[in-house]
């Protein structure tokens, strides 16, 4: 048995990749996200994998997101910057550029796989993530499969249904396509269908593929660890979202992927492969503007233009 895993219950077991659930995890015993490691590790990180983001909401508690640049600030400054604001730095590529995590990570998903039965994930890709007492996540999708370890501070976690009415097919599509941000459109009362977690050190939250969901930090600074799998599954999901949102555009009828049979979404994956290699759709999203910037000079955010 995995030391991060503790055995599943029945329940847990089944309900893995089915419906919104929580589970033990044992990462906090590897030493990885004490200030003194955090405050090292910042000063090392490659910048181009190094996000710093800020939030606004406006009274529906739809977001617009400002992306920032670390500037020169030291690791010990940058997190004590977080611990004040409302921003969240995120490390992407964890699994590349910090061999000690990347070595729990891979440790955590063999002790999941353990409890699921043909649960093989190809892929993991590891973001670790601090973020500020009054931090929201605004409400979103993402296109892999999602772990999220919790590991300091307290957090809320909001997760809604998958179907069309919260995340509709055309809009997995454009986000396969970079036609849009993972952002979505969220009006309060899609609460009132939403499985609503409390997240405590020590506990991971995982979700069904695309369900959308939102995060607001409980008042104190959080640290965790998001890690993004793919499957054969949800590879094949995917692609086949890709094919769907250029044939929609090619003005073609497209069926709700929950009635597309295994092997059409095989075919409308291989033909994905194609479709990828065209410049059918220019990318949107490839880069955003950096309008602030963390240094001595800048110590509130510098709004750009
Ligand atoms: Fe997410």
């Amino acid at each position: 048995m995995s030391a991060l895993i503790q055995n599943w219950s029945p329940a847990q077991k089944a309900d893995f990749g089915k419906t919104p659930m929580v589970f033990e995890h044992g990462l906090l015993g590897t030493g990885l996200f004490e200030d003194a490691a955090l405050e090292q590790l910042l000063d090392v990180y490659p910048a181009e994998l190094f996000d710093i983001n800020l939030f606004d909401f406006d009274a529906e508690g739809q977001a617009s997101m400002r992306t920032g640049a670390r500037g020169r600030l030291p690791g010990k400054d940058v997190l004590a910057g977080v611990k004040e604001g409302r921003i969240w730095v995120q490390l992407r590529g964890a699994e590349s550029w910090y061999p000690e995590l990347r070595t729990a990570i891979h440790q955590a998903f063999a002790g999941i796989s353990e409890q699921v039965a043909g649960f093989r994930p190809v892929q993991l890709t590891g973001q670790l993530i601090m973020s500020a007492p009054g931090a929201k996540v605004p409400f979103h999708a993402d296109a892999p499969g999602v772990v999220l370890f919790h590991l300091r501070g307290r957090k809320r976690i909001w997760i809604y249904p998958s179907d069309e009415a919260h995340m509709p097919q055309q809009g997995m599509e454009n986000i396969m396509l970079r036609q849009q941000t993972e952002d979505l459109p969220y009006r309060r009362d899609m609460d009132a269908v939403a499985k609503v977690f409390d997240l405590e050190p020590g506990q991971a939250v995982t979700w069904p593929l695309h369900a959308p969901h939102r995060i607001e930090n409980q008042g104190v600074f959080n640290v965790s660890l998001s890690v993004d799998y793919q499957t054969w599954n949800t590879r094949m999901i995917n692609g086949a979202h890709y094919a769907n949102g250029v044939l929609r555009r090619w003005g073609a009828p497209i069926a709700p992927m929950s009635k597309t049979p295994a092997a059409a979404r095989a075919a409308l994956w291989g033909a994905s492969l194609g479709l990828k290699r065209m410049p059918i759709v220019e990318d949107r999203i490839k880069s955003f503007e950096r309008s602030f910037e963390l240094g001595p000079e800048a110590k509130a955010e510098r709004a750009q233009g």
